[in-house]
């Protein structure tokens, strides 16, 4: 389904981030990407979102090569990518259902079916109760559902995790986890993470990143890191 093809990235003003990169993703497959900081991990994010484009190499999602010069499909792409960061970004004044709603209100959907999804994935990450409540009167925690709702709102089928617990306390990031592992049912879900802890117990496949290479791709379980 995404679909990596000796793709190497070279930054304007740095070294190789990415040196000749292959990986495959199954559709509804859930991968760690791990490495230590500066391997790479973020740069392969940004790829599947089109927000830079390789120096050599491919990147095709469900046969489409969307580092193609030609590729004119951002929108329609991100549209079918949920992102969920470190730091949230959530938006500090507006409240919880309006966090969820944004890219459906920028689309236009009318205001039920905003109402029936944004509602959905609220109930999903379990933060429906407090819809009303704004980002400064949430638990880290709670930030954490309301980006994972908005991320998933709107049936999104790949979700893009980029160290998503960093910032939360080992209790609230299993139950955060928690989120995920319902997710992976339905989801492609990449999930870069310096957590061994959550690698070590939730086993899923690993691929490893090194000085912008894959030094492992380790499928599921039997493995430490
Ligand atoms: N905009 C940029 N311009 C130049 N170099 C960059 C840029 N963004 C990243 N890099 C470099 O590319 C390499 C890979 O960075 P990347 O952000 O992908 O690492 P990472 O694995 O996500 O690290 P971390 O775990 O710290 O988030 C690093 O050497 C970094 O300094
Ligand atoms: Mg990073």
């Amino acid at each position: 389904m995404i679909s990596f093809q000796n793709t190497t990235v070279k930054y304007p003003l740095g070294n190789k981030a990415l040196d000749r990169v292959s990986f495959d993703i199954e559709e509804n497959e859930f991968v760690y990407l791990v490495g230590p900081s500066g391997a790479g991990k973020t740069t392969i994010l940004k790829l599947i979102l089109n927000e830079i484009q390789p120096t050599e190499g491919s990147i095709t999602i469900d046969d489409m090569e969307i580092s193609s010069k030609k590729f004119k499909s951002v929108t329609k792409l991100r549209q079918n990518i949920g992102i969920v960061f470190q730091d949230f970004k959530i938006l500090p004044e507006a409240n919880v259902f309006e966090n969820v709603a944004v890219s459906m209100r920028i689309k236009g959907f009318s205001s039920a079916t905003i109402n029936s999804e944004v509602n959905n994935a609220l109930k999903t990450t379990g933060i429906q109760d407090k819809k009303e409540m704004f980002p400064a009167q949430l638990s880290a925690g709670e930030i954490q559902r309301v980006a994972i709702a908005r991320a998933i709102v709107g049936n999104r089928p790949i979700i893009l995790a980029d160290e998503p617990t960093g910032n939360l306390d080992p209790k609230t990031t299993w139950e955060i986890m928690r989120i995920f592992k319902f997710l992976e049912k339905t989801k492609t879900i990449i999930f870069a993470t310096h957590n061994t802890d959550i690698v070590n117990s939730m086993k899923r496949r690993v691929i490893v990143v090194q000085n912008g290479r894959i030094k492992k791709d380790m499928k599921k379980g039997g493995y430490e890191l």
